[in-house]
């Protein structure tokens, strides 16, 4: 249960989703766990070999003319990535939006079909965050009680 590591790879464009991942990251090393953050940008999936768990998070976005997508960063990540196997990965999902928006944390779907495709395993239910800037002290009880749940379902599974 000791030395546990966990990867949460972001991209985020006004900060919404790193603020979210460092709020995420400090709650993980509260239950003594190892929680390493990183941008897509500067990652490839093959790191994610030598992590217990690994978190994606975005916010939603238009992209290519589509509504509701993952933060550009994410499709030439996912590109590379397909067809890996990753078979008894654990993952976790975090998404930023609004729900003004037709397709509400649209973003979380096509990351949670991206870990089905590589035969990850959600270890829990993904976070969606409406509006984290207009009450950012709700929003960071949404992200400290959901990353509390996680960290004792990863400690509970080992
Ligand atoms: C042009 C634009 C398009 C957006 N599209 C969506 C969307 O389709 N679905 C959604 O839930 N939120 C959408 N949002 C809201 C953002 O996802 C939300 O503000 C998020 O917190 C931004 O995170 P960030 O600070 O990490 O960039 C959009 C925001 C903008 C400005």
């Amino acid at each position: 249960m000791e030395n546990m590591k966990i990867l949460i790879v972001y991209a985020t464009n006004s900060g919404g989703t790193q603020l979210a991942a460092q709020i995420v990251q400090e709650t993980l090393v509260k239950h003594s766990l190892t929680a390493e953050l990183k941008e897509v940008r500067d990652t490839s999936a093959d790191e994610f070999a030598g992590y217990d768990l690994v978190i994606l998070s975005s916010p939603s976005w238009d992209d290519e003319g589509a509504e509701g997508q993952p933060h550009p960063d994410w499709r030439p990540f996912m590109e590379k990535a397909k067809g890996k196997d990753m078979s008894g990965k654990k993952f976790a999902v975090i998404g930023l939006g609004d729900s003004s928006y037709t397709y509400f944390c649209g973003a979380v779907k096509i990351l949670e079909d991206f870990i089905k495709s590589l035969k990850g395993e959600l270890l829990t239910e993904s976070l969606k965050i409406d509006g984290f800037y207009l009450d950012q002290q709700k929003s960071s009880l949404q992200l400290t009680d959901w990353t509390d749940n996680l960290a004792s379902r990863l400690q509970g599974a080992s």
